[in-house]
């Protein structure tokens, strides 16, 4: 079976666009695991962390995550925060290939600019601060994946392409 491309770090650094360009590319399925939550929720993420809190959000993560890798081959785009939970790590890891999007700290804050689309940096008043902290906190866990890359002067084309060079010696795809 082949192994589903898995796009994981942090917010701002890119997995939504580069994974819809590499779904593109690759002519497979893609999952961007908020929006799957959001629509199976019928709510945004946003929402779903004023109405019923992060615990809330946090469950129906792992319950998408083991429902779209059950899948046929397809680009998974996580949130940033999937991977922190061990068991979401391990099922990733064993049916896909992870691979790592970075940014550095202003590339991140300018990507999250936008309010109201991300609870984990909008409710705090230093928002440098609190990327510093949870980046600080998650280095170690998306320093596991197969292949990482710095996006912060790729655009989604160019990381994409990048990553496609990857899979293919790695012989995750032949495309
Ligand atoms: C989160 C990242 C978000 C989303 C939720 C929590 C996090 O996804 O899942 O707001 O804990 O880092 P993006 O990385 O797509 O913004």
């Amino acid at each position: 079976m082949m192994k589903h491309i898995v796009l994981i770090g942090f917010m701002g650094t890119g997995k939504t666009s580069c994974g819809r360009m590499l779904a593109t590319r690759l002519g497979c399925g893609l999952v961007d695991l908020d929006k799957y939550i959001e629509t199976k929720e019928s709510m945004s993420v946003p929402e779903i962390f004023a109405a019923k809190g992060e615990p809330y959000f946090r469950e129906k993560e792992r319950e998408a995550v083991r429902e779209v890798v059950q899948r046929k081959f397809t680009v998974i785009a996580t949130g940033g925060g999937t991977v922190k939970d061990e068991e979401n790590f391990r099922i990733l890891k064993e049916r896909g290939v992870l691979v790592c999007l970075t940014a550095d700290i202003d590339t991140i804050l300018q990507r999250t600019e936008r309010r109201g689309e991300r609870p984990m940096l909008d409710r705090q008043e230093d928002r440098r601060k609190t990327v510093e902290t949870l980046l600080e906190n998650r280095r170690a866990m998306y320093a596991r994946a197969d292949f990482t890359i710095d996006t912060s002067r790729l655009s989604p084309m160019e990381a994409s392409e990048a990553i496609v060079g990857f899979l293919r010696v790695g012989g995750y795809i032949r495309a």
